[in-house]
């Protein structure tokens, strides 16, 4: 693998491939033998807010023996108007590989052409790759795996989350309930895009919950969306994951959610902290998600 652009990009093979090392790199935390990224440096271009994704590929990236530079896109040349493609040619004569969260797919998808060093999605509007990694890794851990399992997604099911977990479903073949108001769910254009899936759209969030073995959700106000808040609340209210909605799943369900967490909004403070552990044990994992990812792309080149 050279880049990570999206789930859209991998094979089932890519995707079992990468949970596979997160597992191993997970278990030899503090210990590993080789450090494949020793003396790189690599860039982390931010447009958006982050706490994990920042944190965790600080981190990860020094565990590997990189050097992380963040660049927040306002304090570059780019946040004045540097065409991305420029700043990828700059960047790509300089560093060793680039880590981009921003809002156009097509930028990542431009300065991974342009910038010719390995690339990874860290959140664009279209996609949220690695977060999907690090929630297939916990899913791995609570329940063994995904096969024959039905994961629910509740909330914004048009938003990146939503897309990713959709792209899982087609390549893995497990069964993705999304659970969304019409407003909310992905349009025809993606599903087209899409093609035969295992992926099943309802506005029936209760009839979702039944039999689920993964709750899961996110923000109801993704970043940059900010000016429809008073809309979005008010459609989504329905879409909560509460007492009601864990009842209907199965015994052995988890809750999952990306972080972060609006509390009485798209979940409970209740049901969050009664599920604290799981759904930070997810958190936690995209550290040795990413971590598999770092290495996947520097023996890729
Ligand atoms: N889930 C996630 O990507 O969190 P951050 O926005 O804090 O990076
Ligand atoms: N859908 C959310 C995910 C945050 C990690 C957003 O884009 O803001």
């Amino acid at each position: 693998m050279k880049h990570l652009l999206g789930i859209e990009e991998l094979s089932a093979g890519d995707i079992t491939r990468l949970v596979d090392s997160a597992v191993e790199l997970k278990a030899e935390r503090g210990n590993h033998s080789v450090q494949p990224l020793a003396g790189e440096t690599w860039a982390m271009i931010f447009t958006k807010s982050s706490t994990r994704t920042r944190v965790s590929f600080e981190v990860g990236l020094n565990e590997l023996g990189a050097t992380s530079m963040f660049l927040n896109a306002n304090d570059i040349q780019l946040g004045r108007g540097e065409p991305i493609k420029d700043t990828a040619r700059v960047l790509g004569r300089m560093v060793h590989g680039a880590i981009i969260r921003t809002f156009d797919q097509q930028d990542v998808v431009d300065f991974a052409n342009y910038g010719k060093i390995p690339t990874i999605n860290a959140l664009t509007d279209e996609e949220h790759p690695c977060q999907i990694l690090a929630d297939l890794l916990t899913i791995r851990e609570k329940l063994g795996g995904w096969d024959g399992k039905k994961i629910v997604f509740f909330g914004d099911g048009d938003c990146n989350m939503g897309r990713s977990w959709a792209w899982a479903s087609k390549r893995l073949g497990f069964e993705l309930v999304i659970a969304a108001p019409s407003e909310f769910q992905p349009q025809a254009e993606f599903m087209e895009r899409l093609g035969e899936s295992p992926v099943l759209v309802t506005d029936d969030a209760i009839a979702a919950a039944e039999n689920a073995d993964v709750l899961y959700t996110d923000t109801w106000i993704s970043m940059g969306k900010e000016a429809e808040a008073e809309d979005r609340l008010k459609v989504l209210a329905p879409f909560q994951i509460d007492d009601r909605i864990v009842g209907l799943a199965n015994s052995g369900a988890i809750v999952q959610h990306c972080l972060p967490a609006y509390r009485g909004k798209e979940i409970t403070e209740k049901v969050l902290e009664e599920r604290q552990d799981e759904i930070f044990q997810q958190a936690e994992n995209r550290l040795h998600a990413q971590k598999a990812i770092l290495v996947e792309l520097a023996a890729g080149r």
